[in-house]
Order: structure tokens, then sequence, then C-alpha cells
């Protein structure tokens, strides 16, 4: 700002002059009103109060006024940028929200519209579930395997301890491929995903952290419970040390993983050829937890929800399989991917999962 101006030169000093003064805001606040949009606006509050605009100008010279002329001239110019400030903030104002109501307005999108979009489907639930099961233990640091369904009769049940007239060949009623001339063929529909088990131990050395996702075959009946193709998976450890309570370790893990913090599992006393000692695993159910099962629809009033078989591994199993008992100890288990996702669902047929329906796929979406 400049000092007291001792030669003072009216003529400089012009843009003081009342009538200057107030034409400069006049014609700020005309612009201002004609503004029609924000765009519009910021040229008018460049022009008009900005720093090279006639009031800011004014406002420059006032200190070039004798003194005695100076209080009038700087309450002039000051109420007339004032005013124009003012102005310009509610014009900012109005503009903004006629912007915002305009822009409700212009992007509104009807969301009743049909859609020219061709469905593209989505993952099978039973797919994405092996896969999610299969993270987790892959998250442990095992692998997957995989095994052939159509499956080596010696495969399916020698290796496994169950001989040609093993009592417990019925527990798994067979689908055999023809031999020639109605022979006995030597070759299953695996019954069950264990095979995978002797196939991985006959391949390669432990340690061994396997689990096996896949399909299996029964002569069962179809129903709502019941599917004569339905899927397992299983899970093989063996390692140096290895006891039934890494089995239940994992189990618990695995339980509390796909069914929640604190879903954990329980051990019944039982059979199988192919472990010794064996289990039937329950699950905690994951929606009364166990606390008031009498009301609970999912476990039907148990608390647990049967999930499966496991054990240690029968030494038996491990020699055929070409590993040595005397160093090595495993656990392997088993569990119906199907009922699981059944429960974990809440499906009341197990149908659903097999007859293709793409409005139940869809429903699934991509994840589980
Ligand atoms: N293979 C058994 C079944 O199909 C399940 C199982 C697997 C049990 C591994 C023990 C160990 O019922």
């Amino acid at each position: 700002m400049s000092g007291p101006n001792t030669d003072y030169d009216p003529v400089e000093v012009a843009a003081v002059q009342p009538e200057e003064v107030d034409a400069a805001r006049d014609a700020a606040l005309a612009a201002i009103a004609a503004a029609a949009d924000l765009d519009d606006l910021k040229r008018v509050r460049t022009d008009h109060a900005g720093d090279r605009s006639p009031l800011a100008l004014a406002n420059r010279e006032i200190g070039a006024l004798p003194p005695q002329a100076r209080k009038e001239a700087g309450q002039r110019v000051g109420r007339a940028r004032g005013e124009v400030n003012q102005a310009l903030a509610a014009r900012q104002e109005v503009l903004e929200a006629e912007h915002a109501a305009r822009i409700l307005v212009e992007e509104t999108v009807d969301v009743t519209l049909p859609t020219d979009r061709i469905p593209a489907g989505a993952r099978h639930p039973i797919t994405t579930g092996s896969e999610l099961i299969a993270d987790i233990f892959v998250a442990m640091g095992w692998e997957v395997a995989e095994g052939p369904v159509i499956e080596a009769e010696w495969l399916n049940f020698d290796a496994l301890n169950l001989g040609a007239d093993h009592p417990a060949r019925t527990m798994q009623d067979t689908f055999w491929t023809a031999g020639e001339g109605g022979t006995e063929s030597g070759v299953v529909l695996r019954t069950h995903t264990s095979p995978v088990q002797a196939r991985t131990m006959l391949d390669r050395e432990p340690p061994i952290y396997v689990v096996c996702p896949g399909r299996v075959f029964r002569t069962d009946e179809y129903d709502a419970t019941h599917s004569p193709m339905f899927h397992q998976v299983e899970g093989l450890a063996v390692d140096e040390g290895i006891s039934m309570a890494h089995l239940k370790g994992t189990l618990d893990h695995f339980a509390s993983r796909l069914f929640g913090e604190g879903i954990t599992t329980r051990f019944r006393p039982s059979y199988f050829p192919f472990t010794e000692p064996s289990a039937e695993v329950d699950l905690k159910c994951f929606v009364c937890k166990g606390v008031d099962p009498a009301s609970c629809r999912t476990c039907r009033g148990e608390g647990w929800i049967e999930w499966g078989g496991c054990g240690v591994v029968n030494p038996r199993v491990l020699t055929a399989c070409g590993v040595d008992p005397e160093r090595y100890t495993g656990f392997a288990f088993g569990m119906g991917i199907d009922r699981t996702l059944m429960f974990r669902h809440d499906l009341a047929d197990l149908r659903a999962l097999f007859e293709g329906d793409v409005r139940f796929t869809t429903a699934f979406g991509t994840e589980l």
C-alpha cells in the first residue's frame, strides 16, 4: 500500500470518487446476479473482486488521499467491497445448490429398466466349496492331491486294509466296471477319496501333507439326502511323530476356519480298516453353538453335527504303500463336501447340488 501522497493529484485518485465506487459496485452486483453458472461466477469474481478489479484498485489508492479524506473513502470502498463479497457468497450458494440438484436429475439411473446383459452364470458351489476347503489347508502348507475316479480295486480297498473278504467292504456298496465276458474287472468307481492316500504314499516320500477333494460313487438311492455320486475331501499327514493330537488340532482349525471362531470338533470311537484308532468326527453346531440345542433346526437338538471319519493311519496301510511304520506315523480324515455344503447353507435337498439349475448356482455367486 502506498504511503501518504504529499503531491496529491485528484486525477490519479479518480477511482476513489463516490460515483466511481458506486458504479464499480453496481457493475459487480449486476454481473453477479447475471452469472448463470459456477464457471461464470468464477470469472465475475476475478473481474470484480480480484486484485485487478476497480474496487481493489480504489482500495489501494485510499492511501494516496490526503489524511482528512481517507476515512470516508475507506468506509465507502470497504462497504462496497463487503456488499460485493456478500453477493458473491450468496450467489455461489445458490448456484452450488442448483448444480447439485441438476446432477441428481441428470445422472439418475432407472434401476427398473430391463437389462440386455447375457447372464454369465456362476461357478458351482461344489467347485467353490472344494476350493475354499483346499485353501484352508494350503494356508497351512499342505498340498492338493488328485486321483482318478475310475480306480483299481487294489487301491480303493486292498491297500487300505480292506481285503476281498473284509466285512467292511459292504459298508461301501460299489459300482464295478464290467470285465471281459462279465468277469470281474478289478476296476471300480472309487467309493471314497482314500485311494488318493495310497497313491500319494506310493508316489513320494514323507513328510506328506495332502488334501484331496474329489468325486466318489456308491450304489445309493437318489433322494433328498443320498446320491450315487457325491464329493469327499480326504486329508493325509504322514511324518515323524504324528499323533492323534495333531489330527484333533488340525480338524479343530479346519472347523473354525470353515464355520467360525469357536466351532470345534469332538471324536467318537469308530472303526475304519485303514485307521487305528478310528473316530467319527462331529462338528459343534455352528448355529446354536451347542448352547441351546433343544430348539435348533440345524443340529436337531444334538448340539453336534456328524461330519466325517478320521483316525491314525493303520501301520498295515503304511506298509502296503511303502512307508516305514517304524519311522513314520500319520493321520487321515474324510468328510462329505456336499453334506458340509448342505448344512453350511441350510439346503433341504441334496439334489439341488446336482440338477444343474442355473438359478440355484447363481444364488451362490462366485463366492460362498
Ligand atoms: N474313507 C472314509 C469314508 O469314506 C472316511 C475316512 C477317511 C475315515 C480317512 C478315516 C480316515 O467313510
